[in-house]
Protein backbone atom coordinates (compact mmCIF):
# COMPACT_ATOMS: atom_id res chain seq x y z
CA UNK A 1 0.00 0.00 0.00
CA UNK A 2 1.18 3.70 -0.77
CA UNK A 3 2.36 5.30 2.18
CA UNK A 4 1.69 8.75 3.09
CA UNK A 5 3.03 11.21 5.68
CA UNK A 6 1.35 14.40 6.19
CA UNK A 7 3.40 17.35 8.30
CA UNK A 8 2.02 20.44 9.17
CA UNK A 9 1.23 22.41 12.41
CA UNK A 10 -2.30 22.72 11.48
CA UNK A 11 -4.09 20.13 12.79
CA UNK A 12 -7.22 20.38 11.26
CA UNK A 13 -5.73 20.18 7.75
CA UNK A 14 -4.28 17.40 9.02
CA UNK A 15 -7.01 15.93 9.75
CA UNK A 16 -9.00 17.02 6.59
CA UNK A 17 -5.90 15.58 4.34
CA UNK A 18 -5.40 12.38 6.42
CA UNK A 19 -9.50 11.73 6.24
CA UNK A 20 -9.55 12.58 2.22
CA UNK A 21 -6.96 10.21 1.78
CA UNK A 22 -8.01 7.78 3.70
CA UNK A 23 -10.97 7.27 1.74
CA UNK A 24 -9.21 7.05 -1.43
CA UNK A 25 -7.20 3.61 -0.12
CA UNK A 26 -3.71 5.64 1.15
CA UNK A 27 -2.22 4.94 4.08
CA UNK A 28 -2.09 8.56 6.19
CA UNK A 29 0.46 9.41 9.03
CA UNK A 30 0.89 12.81 10.71
CA UNK A 31 3.22 15.14 11.73
CA UNK A 32 2.87 17.87 13.78
CA UNK A 33 6.24 19.85 12.46
CA UNK A 34 9.44 19.64 10.15
CA UNK A 35 11.73 18.09 12.68
CA UNK A 36 8.93 15.07 13.17
CA UNK A 37 8.31 14.78 10.08
CA UNK A 38 12.07 14.45 9.42
CA UNK A 39 12.36 11.62 12.28
CA UNK A 40 9.13 9.87 10.99
CA UNK A 41 9.92 9.45 7.51
CA UNK A 42 13.99 8.32 9.13
CA UNK A 43 11.95 5.62 11.33
CA UNK A 44 9.12 4.51 8.65
CA UNK A 45 9.01 3.52 5.02
CA UNK A 46 6.72 6.49 3.17
CA UNK A 47 6.54 6.75 -0.60
CA UNK A 48 4.87 10.41 -0.45
CA UNK A 49 5.33 12.97 2.33
CA UNK A 50 2.76 16.27 1.92
CA UNK A 51 4.58 19.20 3.47
CA UNK A 52 4.05 22.28 4.78
CA UNK A 53 6.32 25.35 4.34
CA UNK A 54 6.12 27.18 7.82
CA UNK A 55 6.47 25.30 10.50
CA UNK A 56 8.19 25.44 13.78
CA UNK A 57 11.45 24.21 15.18
CA UNK A 58 12.45 22.87 11.34
CA UNK A 59 10.68 24.77 8.19
CA UNK A 60 9.17 23.09 5.62
CA UNK A 61 12.14 23.81 3.19
CA UNK A 62 14.95 22.60 5.76
CA UNK A 63 13.30 19.27 6.02
CA UNK A 64 12.40 18.59 1.99
CA UNK A 65 16.33 18.49 1.97
CA UNK A 66 16.74 16.25 4.87
CA UNK A 67 14.12 14.13 3.29
CA UNK A 68 15.21 13.88 -0.25
CA UNK A 69 19.03 13.61 1.38
CA UNK A 70 17.78 10.57 3.37
CA UNK A 71 15.68 9.10 -0.12
CA UNK A 72 15.58 11.01 -3.19
CA UNK A 73 13.26 8.62 -4.26
CA UNK A 74 10.72 9.69 -1.57
CA UNK A 75 8.26 12.02 -3.55
CA UNK A 76 7.19 15.38 -1.54
CA UNK A 77 4.60 17.84 -2.56
CA UNK A 78 4.81 21.34 -0.78
CA UNK A 79 1.47 22.79 0.78
CA UNK A 80 1.69 26.27 0.68
CA UNK A 81 -0.49 29.44 1.72
CA UNK A 82 -1.14 31.85 -1.77
CA UNK A 83 1.67 33.62 -0.23
CA UNK A 84 4.58 31.57 -0.33
CA UNK A 85 4.17 30.36 -3.28
CA UNK A 86 7.59 31.53 -4.53
CA UNK A 87 9.11 29.60 -1.93
CA UNK A 88 6.67 26.51 -3.01
CA UNK A 89 8.30 27.23 -6.76
CA UNK A 90 12.20 27.13 -5.09
CA UNK A 91 11.19 23.91 -3.40
CA UNK A 92 10.45 22.11 -6.97
CA UNK A 93 14.04 22.86 -7.50
CA UNK A 94 15.16 21.39 -4.59
CA UNK A 95 13.23 18.02 -5.82
CA UNK A 96 10.10 18.46 -4.71
CA UNK A 97 7.49 17.33 -7.29
CA UNK A 98 5.16 20.04 -7.44
CA UNK A 99 2.58 21.86 -4.86
CA UNK A 100 -0.94 22.58 -3.78
CA UNK A 101 -1.88 25.83 -2.55
CA UNK A 102 -4.21 26.08 0.53
CA UNK A 103 -7.15 25.52 0.91
CA UNK A 104 -6.59 22.45 0.05
CA UNK A 105 -9.42 20.96 -2.10
CA UNK A 106 -9.83 17.12 -1.72
CA UNK A 107 -9.94 16.70 -5.53
CA UNK A 108 -6.86 18.60 -5.89
CA UNK A 109 -4.97 16.56 -3.86
CA UNK A 110 -5.88 13.24 -5.09
CA UNK A 111 -5.34 14.28 -8.55
CA UNK A 112 -1.93 15.38 -8.23
CA UNK A 113 -0.78 12.40 -5.80
CA UNK A 114 -2.16 9.70 -8.38
CA UNK A 115 -0.49 11.57 -11.00
CA UNK A 116 2.70 11.67 -8.53
CA UNK A 117 2.52 7.85 -7.94
CA UNK A 118 2.22 7.28 -11.93
CA UNK A 119 5.07 9.65 -12.72
CA UNK A 120 7.08 8.03 -9.58
CA UNK A 121 6.58 4.43 -11.36
CA UNK A 122 7.58 4.77 -14.36
CA UNK A 123 11.26 5.83 -13.26
CA UNK A 124 10.99 3.14 -10.91
CA UNK A 125 9.64 0.34 -13.78
CA UNK A 126 12.71 -0.70 -15.72
CA UNK A 127 10.68 -2.67 -18.11
CA UNK A 128 9.31 0.28 -19.62
CA UNK A 129 8.65 -0.51 -23.45
CA UNK A 130 5.78 -2.75 -24.82
CA UNK A 131 8.05 -4.72 -26.81
CA UNK A 132 8.55 -8.31 -26.02
CA UNK A 133 11.65 -7.66 -28.28
CA UNK A 134 15.18 -9.01 -27.74
CA UNK A 135 17.64 -5.90 -27.69
CA UNK A 136 21.46 -6.03 -27.31
CA UNK A 137 22.28 -5.50 -23.70
CA UNK A 138 21.70 -1.92 -22.24
CA UNK A 139 19.28 -1.18 -25.26
CA UNK A 140 15.59 -0.53 -25.28
CA UNK A 141 12.80 0.07 -27.37
CA UNK A 142 10.75 2.16 -26.08
CA UNK A 143 7.19 3.65 -26.93
CA UNK A 144 3.58 3.73 -26.02
CA UNK A 145 2.02 6.02 -28.51
CA UNK A 146 -0.64 4.08 -30.83
CA UNK A 147 2.15 4.98 -33.79
CA UNK A 148 4.89 3.03 -32.08
CA UNK A 149 2.44 0.22 -31.27
CA UNK A 150 2.00 -0.44 -34.36
CA UNK A 151 5.32 -0.35 -35.30
CA UNK A 152 6.24 -2.67 -32.74
CA UNK A 153 3.76 -5.26 -34.15
CA UNK A 154 5.23 -4.81 -37.57
CA UNK A 155 8.99 -5.40 -36.31
CA UNK A 156 7.53 -8.31 -34.87
CA UNK A 157 5.98 -10.03 -37.90
CA UNK A 158 9.06 -8.52 -40.57
CA UNK A 159 11.58 -10.00 -38.10
CA UNK A 160 10.29 -13.63 -38.73
CA UNK A 161 10.89 -13.24 -42.60
CA UNK A 162 13.38 -13.11 -45.01
CA UNK A 163 12.54 -10.40 -47.33
CA UNK A 164 13.85 -6.99 -47.64
CA UNK A 165 13.23 -4.16 -45.51
CA UNK A 166 12.93 -0.19 -46.18
CA UNK A 167 13.38 1.61 -43.38
CA UNK A 168 12.21 5.47 -43.49
CA UNK A 169 12.09 8.30 -41.22
CA UNK A 170 13.52 11.52 -40.76
CA UNK A 171 16.93 11.84 -38.80
CA UNK A 172 17.27 10.71 -35.10
CA UNK A 173 13.61 8.43 -35.04
CA UNK A 174 15.17 5.64 -34.28
CA UNK A 175 15.87 3.73 -37.49
CA UNK A 176 18.91 2.33 -36.50
CA UNK A 177 17.09 0.57 -33.59
CA UNK A 178 14.58 -1.15 -36.12
CA UNK A 179 17.33 -2.36 -38.09
CA UNK A 180 18.79 -3.65 -34.56
CA UNK A 181 15.52 -5.17 -33.04
CA UNK A 182 14.63 -6.60 -36.66
CA UNK A 183 17.89 -8.69 -36.29
CA UNK A 184 17.65 -9.47 -32.82
CA UNK A 185 14.49 -10.89 -32.91
CA UNK A 186 14.82 -13.42 -36.56
CA UNK A 187 15.96 -16.66 -36.59
CA UNK A 188 19.64 -15.06 -37.62
CA UNK A 189 20.29 -13.09 -34.40
CA UNK A 190 22.92 -15.97 -33.56
CA UNK A 191 24.99 -14.40 -36.59
CA UNK A 192 26.53 -11.35 -37.28
CA UNK A 193 24.14 -8.12 -37.68
CA UNK A 194 26.86 -6.16 -39.92
CA UNK A 195 26.23 -2.19 -40.22
CA UNK A 196 27.46 -0.28 -43.49
CA UNK A 197 26.72 3.75 -43.82
CA UNK A 198 26.75 4.12 -47.27
CA UNK A 199 27.33 8.12 -46.70
CA UNK A 200 30.83 7.43 -44.81
CA UNK A 201 32.65 5.56 -47.72
CA UNK A 202 34.38 7.34 -50.52
CA UNK A 203 33.22 5.83 -53.22
CA UNK A 204 36.42 4.40 -54.68
CA UNK A 205 36.25 2.07 -51.72
CA UNK A 206 32.56 1.33 -51.46
CA UNK A 207 32.69 -1.46 -53.81
CA UNK A 208 35.64 -3.37 -51.81
CA UNK A 209 33.81 -2.29 -48.81
CA UNK A 210 30.68 -4.52 -49.51
CA UNK A 211 32.13 -7.50 -51.52
CA UNK A 212 35.67 -7.39 -50.77
CA UNK A 213 39.02 -7.40 -52.77
CA UNK A 214 41.65 -9.71 -54.13
CA UNK A 215 45.41 -9.01 -52.76
CA UNK A 216 47.04 -6.44 -55.42
CA UNK A 217 43.48 -5.92 -56.96
CA UNK A 218 44.18 -1.92 -56.48
CA UNK A 219 46.77 0.36 -55.26
CA UNK A 220 47.21 -0.01 -51.49
CA UNK A 221 45.44 -3.72 -51.40
CA UNK A 222 48.08 -5.24 -50.30
CA UNK A 223 46.52 -8.52 -48.54
CA UNK A 224 42.99 -9.97 -49.35
CA UNK A 225 39.95 -8.48 -47.63
CA UNK A 226 36.51 -9.96 -46.83
CA UNK A 227 33.72 -7.62 -47.57
CA UNK A 228 30.98 -6.49 -45.51
CA UNK A 229 28.20 -9.05 -47.42
CA UNK A 230 30.59 -12.07 -46.54
CA UNK A 231 31.19 -10.65 -43.02
CA UNK A 232 27.87 -10.88 -42.59
CA UNK A 233 26.98 -14.28 -44.09
CA UNK A 234 24.28 -15.84 -42.41
CA UNK A 235 23.13 -12.71 -41.05
CA UNK A 236 21.51 -9.50 -41.31
CA UNK A 237 23.24 -6.19 -43.56
CA UNK A 238 22.11 -3.02 -42.46
CA UNK A 239 22.45 -0.70 -45.34
CA UNK A 240 22.18 3.01 -43.51
CA UNK A 241 21.93 5.86 -45.64
CA UNK A 242 21.06 4.19 -49.15
CA UNK A 243 19.73 7.23 -50.85
CA UNK A 244 23.35 8.11 -50.54
CA UNK A 245 25.05 5.31 -52.89
CA UNK A 246 26.08 6.08 -56.34
CA UNK A 247 24.51 4.83 -59.55
CA UNK A 248 27.27 2.79 -60.00
CA UNK A 249 26.68 1.15 -57.02
CA UNK A 250 23.08 0.93 -57.23
CA UNK A 251 23.52 -1.59 -60.21
CA UNK A 252 25.95 -3.95 -58.61
CA UNK A 253 23.69 -3.89 -55.02
CA UNK A 254 20.55 -4.82 -57.41
CA UNK A 255 22.58 -7.70 -58.32
CA UNK A 256 23.40 -9.59 -55.09
CA UNK A 257 19.81 -9.00 -54.42
CA UNK A 258 18.40 -10.70 -57.09
CA UNK A 259 20.96 -13.57 -57.37
CA UNK A 260 22.46 -13.56 -54.20
CA UNK A 261 25.92 -13.39 -55.53
CA UNK A 262 28.26 -11.25 -56.29
CA UNK A 263 32.35 -10.91 -57.50
CA UNK A 264 35.12 -9.36 -55.10
CA UNK A 265 37.21 -6.90 -56.69
CA UNK A 266 39.89 -8.22 -58.38
CA UNK A 267 38.54 -11.99 -58.56
CA UNK A 268 37.29 -14.38 -61.05
CA UNK A 269 35.57 -16.45 -59.21
CA UNK A 270 31.64 -15.49 -57.41
CA UNK A 271 31.38 -16.38 -54.07
CA UNK A 272 27.74 -17.01 -52.78
CA UNK A 273 25.89 -14.97 -49.54
CA UNK A 274 23.02 -15.96 -47.43
CA UNK A 275 21.95 -12.50 -45.87
CA UNK A 276 18.81 -10.16 -45.33
CA UNK A 277 19.47 -6.68 -46.20
CA UNK A 278 17.95 -4.00 -44.30
CA UNK A 279 18.14 -0.52 -45.64
CA UNK A 280 17.39 2.90 -44.04
CA UNK A 281 16.83 6.28 -45.76
CA UNK A 282 16.01 9.77 -44.32
CA UNK A 283 15.84 10.81 -47.68
CA UNK A 284 12.71 11.03 -50.53
CA UNK A 285 13.45 8.32 -52.67
CA UNK A 286 10.64 8.43 -55.07
CA UNK A 287 11.71 12.48 -55.46
CA UNK A 288 15.10 11.01 -56.35
CA UNK A 289 13.90 8.07 -58.68
CA UNK A 290 11.70 10.85 -60.59
CA UNK A 291 14.87 12.97 -60.83
CA UNK A 292 16.64 9.60 -62.42
CA UNK A 293 18.63 9.68 -59.20
CA UNK A 294 17.99 6.41 -57.54
CA UNK A 295 17.39 3.29 -59.65
CA UNK A 296 13.38 2.13 -59.92
CA UNK A 297 14.26 -1.39 -59.54
CA UNK A 298 16.42 -1.25 -56.63
CA UNK A 299 14.00 0.74 -54.87
CA UNK A 300 11.43 -1.68 -55.34
CA UNK A 301 13.76 -4.83 -54.30
CA UNK A 302 14.13 -2.64 -51.69
CA UNK A 303 10.57 -1.58 -50.55
CA UNK A 304 8.96 -4.81 -50.29
CA UNK A 305 8.10 -4.71 -47.16
CA UNK A 306 8.48 -0.77 -45.79
CA UNK A 307 8.65 0.61 -42.45
CA UNK A 308 7.85 4.64 -41.59
CA UNK A 309 8.71 5.90 -38.00
CA UNK A 310 6.60 8.93 -37.50
CA UNK A 311 8.89 11.97 -36.03
CA UNK A 312 8.20 12.42 -32.50
CA UNK A 313 6.22 15.70 -33.00
CA UNK A 314 3.43 13.15 -34.34
CA UNK A 315 3.55 10.93 -30.68
CA UNK A 316 4.06 13.45 -28.76
CA UNK A 317 2.81 10.95 -26.14
CA UNK A 318 6.16 9.26 -26.09
CA UNK A 319 7.89 12.43 -24.90
CA UNK A 320 7.15 11.33 -21.24
CA UNK A 321 8.55 7.96 -21.27
CA UNK A 322 11.50 8.54 -23.51
CA UNK A 323 12.58 10.93 -20.83
CA UNK A 324 11.98 8.81 -18.22
CA UNK A 325 14.39 5.95 -19.96
CA UNK A 326 16.18 8.38 -21.01
CA UNK A 327 16.69 9.45 -17.07
CA UNK A 328 17.46 5.63 -16.02
CA UNK A 329 20.08 5.31 -18.66
CA UNK A 330 21.60 8.53 -17.66
CA UNK A 331 21.35 7.45 -13.79
CA UNK A 332 23.80 4.49 -14.78
CA UNK A 333 26.29 5.86 -17.19
CA UNK A 334 26.56 9.46 -14.61
CA UNK A 335 26.20 7.51 -10.99
CA UNK A 336 23.41 9.77 -9.84
CA UNK A 337 19.97 9.63 -8.69
CA UNK A 338 17.41 11.85 -10.85
CA UNK A 339 14.20 11.16 -9.51
CA UNK A 340 12.07 13.14 -12.02
CA UNK A 341 11.26 16.19 -14.15
CA UNK A 342 9.42 18.96 -12.54
CA UNK A 343 5.88 19.29 -14.37
CA UNK A 344 7.27 22.75 -16.14
CA UNK A 345 9.89 20.92 -17.15
CA UNK A 346 7.68 18.44 -19.02
CA UNK A 347 5.25 20.50 -20.47
CA UNK A 348 8.53 22.54 -22.32
CA UNK A 349 9.44 19.16 -23.37
CA UNK A 350 6.10 18.44 -25.05
CA UNK A 351 5.54 21.31 -26.35
CA UNK A 352 8.97 21.33 -28.13
CA UNK A 353 8.78 20.28 -31.93
CA UNK A 354 11.97 17.77 -31.74
CA UNK A 355 13.17 18.68 -35.32
CA UNK A 356 15.65 16.48 -34.25
CA UNK A 357 13.43 13.50 -32.66
CA UNK A 358 14.71 11.42 -30.27
CA UNK A 359 18.46 11.84 -30.79
CA UNK A 360 17.36 15.36 -29.65
CA UNK A 361 15.10 14.59 -26.84
CA UNK A 362 18.42 11.97 -25.61
CA UNK A 363 20.60 15.03 -26.25
CA UNK A 364 18.46 17.59 -24.04
CA UNK A 365 18.45 14.94 -21.12
CA UNK A 366 21.61 14.38 -21.02
CA UNK A 367 22.65 17.62 -20.79
CA UNK A 368 20.51 18.26 -18.19
CA UNK A 369 21.91 15.79 -16.15
CA UNK A 370 25.37 17.51 -16.76
CA UNK A 371 23.79 20.96 -15.59
CA UNK A 372 21.21 19.88 -12.62
CA UNK A 373 22.27 20.22 -9.62
CA UNK A 374 19.02 19.10 -7.76
CA UNK A 375 17.39 15.92 -7.82
CA UNK A 376 14.87 16.54 -10.72
CA UNK A 377 15.33 18.13 -13.78
CA UNK A 378 14.05 21.49 -13.71
CA UNK A 379 13.16 24.12 -16.65
CA UNK A 380 16.45 26.10 -15.71
CA UNK A 381 18.89 22.58 -16.57
CA UNK A 382 16.53 22.44 -20.35
CA UNK A 383 18.36 24.11 -22.71
CA UNK A 384 18.04 27.02 -24.72
CA UNK A 385 17.03 25.45 -28.20
CA UNK A 386 13.62 24.73 -25.62
CA UNK A 387 13.23 28.44 -25.94
CA UNK A 388 12.18 28.32 -29.79
CA UNK A 389 8.67 28.64 -28.31
CA UNK A 390 7.99 32.02 -28.40
CA UNK A 391 7.14 34.20 -24.87
CA UNK A 392 3.27 33.73 -25.03
CA UNK A 393 3.95 29.77 -26.03
CA UNK A 394 6.25 28.97 -23.01
CA UNK A 395 3.74 30.83 -20.66
CA UNK A 396 0.68 28.81 -21.93
CA UNK A 397 2.62 25.61 -21.65
CA UNK A 398 3.89 26.82 -18.52
CA UNK A 399 0.93 28.33 -17.60
CA UNK A 400 -1.40 24.98 -18.65
CA UNK A 401 0.24 22.34 -16.38
CA UNK A 402 -0.32 24.13 -13.09
CA UNK A 403 -3.68 24.87 -13.81
CA UNK A 404 -4.00 21.16 -15.04
CA UNK A 405 -2.03 20.32 -11.93
CA UNK A 406 -3.65 22.79 -9.35
CA UNK A 407 -7.48 22.87 -10.54
CA UNK A 408 -7.64 19.18 -11.75
CA UNK A 409 -10.70 20.56 -13.98
CA UNK A 410 -9.70 19.83 -17.20
CA UNK A 411 -11.47 16.78 -18.34
CA UNK A 412 -9.66 14.72 -19.92
CA UNK A 413 -10.99 12.07 -21.73
CA UNK A 414 -8.71 10.32 -23.72
CA UNK A 415 -4.93 10.50 -23.28
CA UNK A 416 -3.87 13.59 -20.77
CA UNK A 417 -0.53 14.84 -22.75
CA UNK A 418 -2.14 14.89 -26.07
CA UNK A 419 -5.43 16.12 -24.90
CA UNK A 420 -2.77 18.85 -23.12
CA UNK A 421 -1.32 19.64 -26.23
CA UNK A 422 -4.56 20.02 -28.20
CA UNK A 423 -5.01 22.71 -25.18
CA UNK A 424 -2.17 24.62 -25.54
CA UNK A 425 -2.84 24.88 -29.44
CA UNK A 426 -6.17 26.33 -28.51
CA UNK A 427 -4.88 28.97 -26.10
CA UNK A 428 -1.93 29.74 -27.94
CA UNK A 429 -4.26 30.55 -31.13
CA UNK A 430 -6.26 33.28 -28.75
CA UNK A 431 -2.84 34.69 -27.36
CA UNK A 432 -2.84 38.34 -27.37
CA UNK A 433 -0.64 38.99 -30.12
CA UNK A 434 -3.68 37.24 -32.17
CA UNK A 435 -6.51 38.62 -30.45
CA UNK A 436 -7.35 41.47 -32.40
CA UNK A 437 -6.55 39.88 -35.56
CA UNK A 438 -8.65 36.75 -35.40
CA UNK A 439 -12.29 36.58 -35.55
CA UNK A 440 -14.02 34.19 -32.70
CA UNK A 441 -13.94 31.03 -33.71
CA UNK A 442 -17.31 29.46 -35.03
CA UNK A 443 -20.90 30.67 -34.28
CA UNK A 444 -23.67 28.19 -34.85
CA UNK A 445 -26.40 29.09 -37.18
CA UNK A 446 -29.03 27.83 -35.64
CA UNK A 447 -31.49 28.00 -38.89
CA UNK A 448 -29.11 26.11 -41.03
CA UNK A 449 -28.03 23.56 -38.47
CA UNK A 450 -26.18 21.28 -40.08
CA UNK A 451 -23.28 18.69 -38.92
CA UNK A 452 -21.05 18.21 -42.08
CA UNK A 453 -21.45 22.10 -42.89
CA UNK A 454 -20.55 23.40 -39.49
CA UNK A 455 -18.10 20.50 -39.12
CA UNK A 456 -16.13 22.74 -42.20
CA UNK A 457 -16.91 25.88 -41.72
CA UNK A 458 -15.09 25.33 -37.79
CA UNK A 459 -12.37 24.37 -39.40
CA UNK A 460 -11.95 26.41 -41.82
CA UNK A 461 -12.07 29.42 -39.31
CA UNK A 462 -9.72 27.38 -37.22
CA UNK A 463 -7.34 26.78 -39.66
CA UNK A 464 -7.47 30.70 -40.30
CA UNK A 465 -6.84 31.69 -36.86
CA UNK A 466 -4.09 29.57 -36.07
CA UNK A 467 -2.34 30.81 -39.44
CA UNK A 468 -2.50 34.36 -38.33
CA UNK A 469 -1.74 33.83 -34.92
CA UNK A 470 1.92 31.81 -36.42
CA UNK A 471 2.04 34.51 -39.02
CA UNK A 472 1.22 32.23 -41.53
CA UNK A 473 3.99 29.94 -40.89
CA UNK A 474 2.93 26.28 -42.05
CA UNK A 475 5.42 24.05 -39.45
CA UNK A 476 4.40 26.26 -36.57
CA UNK A 477 1.01 25.87 -37.08
CA UNK A 478 1.07 22.34 -37.48
CA UNK A 479 3.37 21.76 -34.27
CA UNK A 480 1.23 24.05 -32.43
CA UNK A 481 -2.30 23.19 -33.66
CA UNK A 482 -1.42 19.28 -33.39
CA UNK A 483 -2.46 18.79 -36.89
CA UNK A 484 -0.19 16.57 -39.30
CA UNK A 485 1.89 19.06 -41.92
CA UNK A 486 0.02 16.93 -44.82
CA UNK A 487 -3.26 17.23 -43.20
CA UNK A 488 -2.62 20.92 -42.57
CA UNK A 489 -1.82 21.62 -46.12
CA UNK A 490 -4.60 19.65 -47.81
CA UNK A 491 -7.09 20.83 -45.55
CA UNK A 492 -5.90 24.43 -46.31
CA UNK A 493 -5.66 23.66 -50.33
CA UNK A 494 -9.41 22.20 -49.72
CA UNK A 495 -10.89 25.08 -48.11
CA UNK A 496 -8.31 27.64 -50.87
CA UNK A 497 -6.39 29.15 -47.86
CA UNK A 498 -3.00 30.04 -49.08
CA UNK A 499 -0.84 30.82 -45.94
CA UNK A 500 1.09 33.20 -47.48
CA UNK A 501 -1.55 35.74 -47.12
CA UNK A 502 -1.15 35.42 -43.18
CA UNK A 503 2.26 36.08 -43.38
CA UNK A 504 3.34 39.88 -41.74
CA UNK A 505 5.83 42.20 -43.23
CA UNK A 506 8.81 43.11 -40.98
CA UNK A 507 8.60 46.10 -39.15
N1 LIG B 1 11.86 4.31 -29.33
C1 LIG B 1 13.08 4.49 -28.83
N2 LIG B 1 13.37 4.04 -27.60
C2 LIG B 1 14.59 4.26 -27.07
N3 LIG B 1 15.58 4.88 -27.69
C3 LIG B 1 15.36 5.34 -28.93
C4 LIG B 1 14.10 5.16 -29.57
N4 LIG B 1 14.17 5.69 -30.80
C5 LIG B 1 15.41 6.18 -30.93
N5 LIG B 1 16.13 5.98 -29.81
C6 LIG B 1 17.51 6.43 -29.58
O1 LIG B 1 17.67 7.68 -30.23
C7 LIG B 1 18.92 7.77 -30.90
C8 LIG B 1 18.70 7.98 -32.38
O2 LIG B 1 18.14 6.80 -32.96
P1 LIG B 1 18.71 6.16 -34.32
O3 LIG B 1 20.20 6.32 -34.40
O4 LIG B 1 18.17 4.80 -34.45
O5 LIG B 1 18.03 7.17 -35.36
P2 LIG B 1 18.10 7.19 -36.94
O6 LIG B 1 16.70 7.26 -37.42
O7 LIG B 1 18.96 6.08 -37.42
O8 LIG B 1 18.77 8.60 -37.22
P3 LIG B 1 19.70 9.08 -38.48
O9 LIG B 1 18.79 9.19 -39.67
O10 LIG B 1 20.18 10.42 -38.05
O11 LIG B 1 20.77 8.07 -38.64
C9 LIG B 1 19.66 6.48 -30.58
O12 LIG B 1 20.49 6.68 -29.46
C10 LIG B 1 18.55 5.51 -30.25
O13 LIG B 1 18.97 4.49 -29.40
MG1 LIG C 1 20.84 6.14 -38.36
Amino acid sequence: MFRILVVDDDADLRLSVASALSENHYHVDQARDGEEGVNRVRAGKYDLVLLDVNMPRMSGLEALKEIKNYDPSIIVVILTAFSNVRDAVEATKEGAYNYLEKPIKAENLVYIIDKAIKAHKMIKDITLSAPVFQLPNGTEFVGQSNEMKKIFSVIDKLARVETAVLIRGESGTGKELVAVALHHNSPRKENRFVTVNCSAIPENLIESEFFGHEKGAFTGADSRKIGKFQYADGGTLFLDEIGDISAAMQVKLLRVLQEKRFTPVGSNREAEVNVRIVAATNRNLEEMIKKGEFREDLFYRLNVLPIQLPPLRERKNDVEILSTYFIQKFNQQHGKNITGISADAMALLKAHAWPGNIRELENVIEHAFVIETTTQITVESLPETLNHLDATARKVALGLTRSANLNADLDFDGDESEQLMAAGAEDIIISPEAIDSAPAIFSLDIAKLDFQASKEEFERQFLISALKAFKGRINQTAIHANIPKKTLLRKLEKYGIVAKEFIQPKK
